[in-house]
């Protein structure tokens, strides 16, 4: 019998193609058991599942803490976590990138010192890893912010806060100890983000981020198929959630979160969740151009980064408008569908860069490994989504900070195990592409 109970994935069973070369075998993305490969089995020998259980102390790898997430969760909300826009093409495409590098490692190379301390915007961190900016996060867990932003401060990298956040900005910024970053939605007329520009600021935060490519809500089918036409979830999800006690216990018993840092632009009549939401929707600026950018730039003084880059022009454009990062991605596959990966443009962006501004990438990070490939190809840093939030659903900040200090111990490990001493040290040739094998010689 399977540790995690079938009642517990969505009832839509849907399938994605997975990420091995030959696409023989699929991904059930509502299936994390079967969210990595398992050539170690014979059929269902031997007897694999993820740790679901509440023991912080068992949780071996991310994986572990998304399958509990997977029990724990109703099916909208898991919908809203784990979906993509469109066919995700772009969200296979997330994890298909990363997986289609391979390390060759040194052998014989002193193995005892491992450090994967970075430097990010001028300060060290004990890994090059922020939480990414995302929205919503209420409707995981109660004060779900507050929890990133301990966990983030405990471990000494920067909280990423949504505009869509469900924790005042000034209560964040209040987390003794937090690098904290705030993530800008342009909407509405300037003065909405002149004010939070402003606020930002007047709350000590370090860097600001403007996220440039979900003006335009993405088409994400998945997600749509568990609501009513104005977003509510309908009978179905409804009773779906109803069978998750301990999420309803935790964190819906007082209602639908609320958008505490934007609600008071919101007209009062439009005050409750949905209507909230889809009147900020509507107001999202569809004209925003480089010219807002440079009014932004103009306004905040502190380090600004651009989030949503996936075209090497703009990156050059982002430089010449005075940008201090560019990160790189498609919002974890929820905007455009069929867009490269990060880390498809990362060695491009890199050679545009050079060390003139920061380089980030964002999207499809799970393994400590994933971050030493972006590392090599050229990335300074790169933020995490989900396996942030699937810390936060199944153990709140304890799990956060689990899942940081896993990916923190992955890396060291294979650090070690690729022969390298730093991430100083890392470079592209380390890693080949898939489509460059067989390596032949160049004589
Ligand atoms: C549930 C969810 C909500 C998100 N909300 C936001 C947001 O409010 N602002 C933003 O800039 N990006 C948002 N993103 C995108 C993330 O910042 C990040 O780019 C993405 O999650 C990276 O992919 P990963 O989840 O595979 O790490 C969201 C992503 C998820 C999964």
């Amino acid at each position: 019998m399977s540790a995690i109970p079938s009642g517990a994935f969505p009832t839509t069973r849907r399938k994605v193609p997975g990420f091995n070369r030959t696409g023989t075998w699929e991904i059930d993305l509502n299936d994390p058991k079967k969210a990595e490969g398992s050539f170690a089995q014979v059929g269902s020998s031997p007897r694999r599942t993820h740790y679901t259980g509440r023991k912080l102390a068992r949780v071996r790898s991310v994986a572990d803490l998304r399958a509990r997430t997977h029990k724990l969760m109703p099916r909208f909300v898991l919908e809203y976590l784990e979906g993509g826009a469109g066919q995700e093409a772009t969200l296979a495409r997330e994890r298909q990138a990363f997986a289609q590098w391979r390390a060759m490692p040194f052998t014989l190379a002193d193995e005892t010192c491992r450090d994967v301390s970075a430097n990010i915007l001028g300060r060290t961190a004990p890994l090059p890893l922020a939480i990414a900016p995302t929205g919503l996060n209420g409707i995981f867990k109660r004060n779900a912010d507050i929890a990133l932003a301990q966990a983030a401060a405990d471990a000494g990298i920067p909280f990423i806060q949504s505009t869509m956040s469900n924790s005042r900005m000034e209560n964040v910024a209040a987390v003794p100890g937090l690098r904290h970053w705030w993530q800008l939605y342009v909407f509405g007329g300037d003065e909405i983000w002149q004010e939070l520009v402003d606020r930002a600021e007047r709350a000590g935060c370090e860097a600001l981020v403007l996220t440039s490519n979900a003006q335009i809500f993405g088409q994400r089918e998945w997600d749509e198929r568990n609501r009513t036409a104005g977003g509510f979830p309908n009978l179905s999800a409804l009773v779906d959630a109803a069978c998750h006690p301990r999420w309803l216990a935790t964190t819906f018993s007082r209602g639908f979160p609320v958008f505490q840092n934007v609600i008071d632009f919101v007209p009062k009549d439009q005050r409750s969740f949905f209507d909230s939401a889809n009147w900020i929707r509507d107001r999202m600026r569809k004209s925003l151009s480089w010219e807002d950018f440079a009014k932004i730039r103009e306004r905040w003084r502190k380090p600004l980064f651009l989030k949503g880059v996936l075209n090497l022009e703009d990156v050059t454009r982002a430089i010449d408008h005075g940008v201090d990062g560019v990160i790189l991605g498609g919002h974890g596959g929820r905007q455009a569908d069929w867009a490269i990966s990060p880390l498809d443009l990362l060695p491009r962006a890199k050679e545009i860069a050079k060390d003139r501004i920061a380089l980030y990438i964002s999207g499809g990070v799970r393994r400590g490994s994933d971050i030493l490939k972006a590392r090599a190809l050229g990335a300074d840093a790169v933020l995490s989504g989900r396996a942030m939030l699937y810390g936060l659903c199944a153990h709140g900040a304890a799990g956060v900070s689990r899942a940081i200090e896993l990916l923190r111990s992955e890396m060291v490990n294979e650090l070690g195990q690729y022969g390298v001493p730093n991430l100083e040290a890392l470079s592209p040739d380390l890693f080949v592409h898939e489509d460059r094998l067989p390596i032949r010689t160049s004589v």
